[in-house]
């Protein structure tokens, strides 16, 4: 886990064999770029990790969802995790949908329920009663059995972000021990739900991997019951949240999780269904900026880069940590700076309280913002979405062109149409 694909060689930096410098004059900044190898081999690393175990990895596509990145994933023998409509829609254009797709989230609408229905997914993770009744009765209209799993919520403390922990039982993600198997019971007498496994997810970026520990334990006597009752399930989906290191934090190595899953959860020949996002993509990405001015005060010193929060929202929202470098000049220097953009917001910021040296014009790399930067970006301040490169050693290509004005504005049809 960690980043080779970007090494220095002479005074540039590269992603594999490209010079990133080429890419900041060929399609401008601020720039998302990913490093294919990259990617194929955190997959690898994960299909080597659990070669012995009869696992499917179903990448969570809210992490990254262009579909240049998702169809790499899905030539590397993944699935796909979907919170959405689009999502499902996103995995459908790639191609030859083989219906490896597992649903969560807390809130599917009807007619996402019926999308979905109509592609015969693996399984809807079902996170409250109302939606297995819901379901069952769009499934009732359509003749079909729908595949569910019951995602449990095993209260255990992630020990990450709370906005990104959800395995708590204040959170609003899945039902407790006890309510799960009275769900179970009840969805074993509906006639169009067909019950085929067990879900689970504690929470994103944990790197401590007790908590997994914890759940894998629980879910362990949640199937012991579910057998005494007669319920017998086809798959164990555990989720994702392995985090990775953004700023030197201590990552219990792969193996360790994959002990745990043997541990306690191979004995029952089930399916293993992992849903793993920042894992596989978190580390492959980065976001370059450039540095438009330098302003320096008695108090405080700021470097205005050309990025913002709307480019990769992390650090605002969650005070996260992204290493910065300095592509055009690396050295550390001596003095103190945030790293701004140019939002109108205090919270506007990519970094705070860096060591770092930088002029104008200079290249700024964000590392390690493969997952949950472009997905989350907004047009925020009118502001464009920005292009993404996929580098595949000595080549690269535009997976996404960088948004235009009259992207953002062609749906206020008013205006539009006078335009024309
Ligand atoms: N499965 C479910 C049901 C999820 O809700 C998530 C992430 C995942 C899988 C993938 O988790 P991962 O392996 O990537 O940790 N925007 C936040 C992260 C939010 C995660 C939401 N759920 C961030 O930038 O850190």
């Amino acid at each position: 886990m960690n980043n080779d694909f970007i090494t220095e060689k002479n005074n540039s930096f590269f992603i594999e064999e490209v010079d990133i410098r080429i890419l900041a004059e060929k399609y401008g900044t601020p720039l998302y770029i990913y490093s294919k190898q990259s990617i194929i081999h955190q997959i690898s690393l994960l299909q080597e990790a659990l070669s012995d175990i009869n696992h499917l990895i179903c990448f969570a596509v809210k992490s990254n969802s262009n579909l240049s990145i998702l169809n790499l994933i899905k030539n590397a023998e993944c699935g796909f995790d979907i919170v959405s409509g689009g999502e499902l829609k996103r995995v459908i254009a790639l191609g030859n949908y083989d219906g490896n797709v597992v649903f969560s989230g807390v809130g599917k609408s009807k007619d996402e329920i019926e999308y979905a229905l109509e592609h015969n997914i693996l399984a809807f993770n079902i996170e409250s009663e109302p939606e297995l009744m819901r379901l069952n009765s769009i499934a009732k209209k359509f003749a079909k059995k729908a595949n569910i799993s019951i995602r449990v919520n095993p209260n255990v403390d992630a020990k990450t972000h709370p906005y990104i922990s959800t395995g708590l039982k204040d959170n609003k993600f899945g039902l407790d021990e006890k309510k799960a198997i009275e769900l179970y019971s009840l969805a074993k007498t509906m006639d169009y739900i067909n019950i085929t496994g067990i879900d689970c997810h504690i929470g994103s970026q944990l790197t401590d991997l007790s908590p997994f520990q914890d759940t894998f334990i629980k879910l362990a006597n949640m199937i012991d019951h579910l057998q005494t009752i007669g319920i017998e399930l086809d798959h164990i989906d555990i989720g994702g949240g392995i985090g990775i290191s953004y700023n030197d934090e201590k990552i219990t190595p792969l193996n360790h999780y994959v002990s745990m899953i043997k541990k306690y959860l191979s004995k029952y020949n089930k399916k293993i269904i992992l849903e793993p996002g920042r894992l596989i993509i978190g580390k492959a990405g980065i976001l370059l900026t450039k540095v438009e001015y330098i302003k320096r005060s008695e108090h405080k010193n700021f470097i205005v880069v050309d990025a913002a929060m709307n480019d990769l929202m992390r650090p605002s929202l969650y005070g996260a940590h992204h290493n910065v470098i300095n592509i055009s000049n690396p050295k550390n220097g001596d003095e103190i700076f945030d790293i701004v953009g140019p939002i109108c917001e205090t919270g506007d910021f990519l970094a705070k309280d860096r060591q770092i040296s930088a002029s104008e014009d200079d290249l700024l790399a964000f590392m390690d913002a493969g997952a949950y930067g472009f997905s989350m970006s907004s047009n925020y301040n009118t502001r464009p979405k920005i292009a993404e490169i996929l580098v595949d050693q000595t080549d690269f290509k535009l997976i996404r062109q960088r948004e235009t004005f009259d992207d953002l504005i062609q749906h206020e049809i008013e205006f539009v149409n006078q335009k024309k």
